[in-house]
C-alpha cells in the first residue's frame, strides 16, 4: 500500500482526512509517524503559498507524496482579515473568546449584508517528482452579532451560514465535513490523487 504524509500536528484534521480517505487505497501517515519532527516557518502572504512552502519542506525529507493545509477565516468588511494570519490573528496564544469578541466589536452597526465572510482551505500535494498540485475549499459564510455554539474550534462560534440558520458551532463534526471549506478540499485532493494513481 502506498503512503502519503499530511504535513500536520493536528490530530482533528488526521481524523478527517483518514476518514475522508478511507476507500482509497493508501496509508495516510503523520509527520509524527515519519519520526518528523520539522517547524515550517508560514511565511507566505495567500494560503496556496503556505501550503506549498509547507509541504515542499516536508517533502524534502521524505520520498512519498506530501500533504499540507493551510486554512482561515476572510472577512469581507475588514478586506479579507484575519485571512492568513487567522491563528496569530491577536497573538498565537489569545483564546478564542477573546479574538471573536474583538471581530464582534469590530463589526458593532455594520449590517448583515456587509458581514459577509468564508472560511479557506487549501491544501498543496507535493509528489516525489517535485510535481505540485493544489485543491481548494470555500464555505460562505457571515459573521453573525453574537457567538452561539460549543462544538468545532476558532472562530466556529461566530461564523454562521445562511442556509443552515446557525453557527459552524452549532454543527456536529460529521455535518461540518460535509460543507466545511476542509471537507471540500479534501474531497478534491482526493479526486486528484485518484486521477493521479500512478502517483508520479
Ligand atoms: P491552520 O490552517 O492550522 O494554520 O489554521 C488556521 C486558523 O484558521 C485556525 O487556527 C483558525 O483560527 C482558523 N480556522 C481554520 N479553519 C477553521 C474552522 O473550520 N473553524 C474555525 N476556525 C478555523
Amino acid at each position: 500500500m502506498r503512503s502519503i504524509i499530511f504535513a500536520t500536528g493536528n490530530e482533528g484534521k488526521l481524523r478527517e482526512i483518514r476518514q475522508i480517505m478511507a476507500d482509497m487505497d493508501v496509508e495516510i501517515r503523520s509527520m509524527k509517524e515519519e519520526g518528523i519532527t520539522t517547524e515550517v516557518k508560514e511565511d507566505g502572504t495567500t494560503f496556496e503559498e503556505n501550503a506549498i512552502i509547507k509541504a515542499k519542506a516536508i517533502a524534502e525529507l521524505t520520498k512519498e507524496i506530501v500533504l499540507a493545509d493551510d486554512s482561515g477565516l476572510e472577512i469581507d468588511y475588514l478586506n479579507g482579515e484575519p485571512g492568513v494570519y487567522s491563528a496569530r490573528y491577536m497573538g498565537e496564544k489569545t483564546s478564542y473568546e477573546i479574538k471573536n469578541q474583538a471581530i464582534l466589536d469590530r463589526l458593532q452597526g455594520v449590517a448583515k449584508e456587509q458581514r459577509t465572510a468564508r472560511f479557506v482551505c487549501v491544501i498543496a500535494a507535493v509528489f516525489p517528482d517535485g510535481t505540485v498540485r493544489i485543491a481548494r475549499g470555500t464555505i460562505e459564510g457571515y459573521i453573525g452579532e453574537k457567538p452561539a455554539g460549543e462544538n468545532g474550534f476558532g472562530y466556529d462560534p461566530i461564523f454562521y451560514v445562511e442556509e443552515l440558520g446557525c453557527s459552524t458551532a452549532e454543527l456536529t463534526d460529521a455535518q461540518k465535513n460535509k460543507i466545511s471549506h476542509r471537507g471540500k478540499a479534501l474531497r478534491a485532493m482526493k479526486e486528484m490523487l485518484n486521477e493521479n494513481n500512478d502517483c508520479k
